[in-house]
């Protein structure tokens, strides 16, 4: 399973990059507005930082409600990056938008996704990804990991090529099921990118290496 980051903030990016373990960044427009960003030339300015620090895919998400809105765009930020993906929401005018870009040869991250039959219509529409929110699910009392797994097995019986991508990850524990889920792709928040790097019995057991090696005379 690939990790991308979840965050609009470039310290944080390079932060992570510089680790080795990031293949892409994931943006939204309330990630964008937490950075200060507010308006579309700011986002264009943002998104190419972030390209130049990472050769992954960065997603873009549209604004847009309906269909020829978001296929412009889409098209609009194509031109921005190398490597954009163009984030969509799983409405009918997304579905309508994803099936024109996709035509286009835009890659597509198919966002807000929320139901099995969601990430069935937009892979037929030819979506690259598809993000099942499973935080959100859980904040309404359903077990979001659930839907990561049920998507996964049937686009695995389906033949499905659309990918996975667990979003929406509260804990570091969403990450490991979503790992064992199946999921392509895990989106991550920085402060959980650092969780899954701790464990006591590393701290502990660098310091023990550490003090018996001085010990031993040596420095
Ligand atoms: C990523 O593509 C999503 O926009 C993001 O993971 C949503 O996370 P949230 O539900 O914590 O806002």
């Amino acid at each position: 399973m690939k990790l991308f980051l979840d965050t609009a903030n470039i310290q944080e990016i390079r932060d992570g990059v510089r680790l080795g373990v990031i293949s892409g960044v994931t943006t939204n427009p309330s990630l964008a507005a937490s950075e200060g960003i507010g308006s579309r030339e700011k986002y264009k300015i943002a998104v190419q930082e972030i390209s130049d620090i990472l050769d992954g895919p960065i997603s873009v998400e549209v604004v847009s409600l309906d269909a020829d809105g978001m296929v412009a765009e889409g098209r609009e930020i194509a031109e921005w990056i190398p490597n954009p993906w163009v984030k969509i929401p799983s409405t009918a005018a997304g579905f309508e938008a994803i099936s024109t870009l996709s035509h286009d040869g835009i890659k597509i991250n198919q966002t807000l996704c929320f139901s099995l039959n969601q990430a069935l219509l937009g892979a037929q529409a030819g979506s690259t990804v598809v993000s099942p929110f499973v935080g959100r699910l859980d904040d309404i009392g359903q077990q979001g990991m659930d839907l990561v797994k049920e998507i996964v097995a049937v686009f695995k019986t389906q033949n499905i090529e659309t990918e996975v991508l667990a979003a929406s990850i509260r804990h570091t524990l969403h990450c490991t099921m979503a790992a064992q889920a199946g999921a392509h792709i895990a989106t991550l928040p920085y402060r959980i990118l650092l969780q899954m790097v701790q464990h006591p019995l590393t701290d502990s057991g660098v310091a023990r290496f550490l003090a018996d090696w001085e010990k031993a005379g040596n420095s």
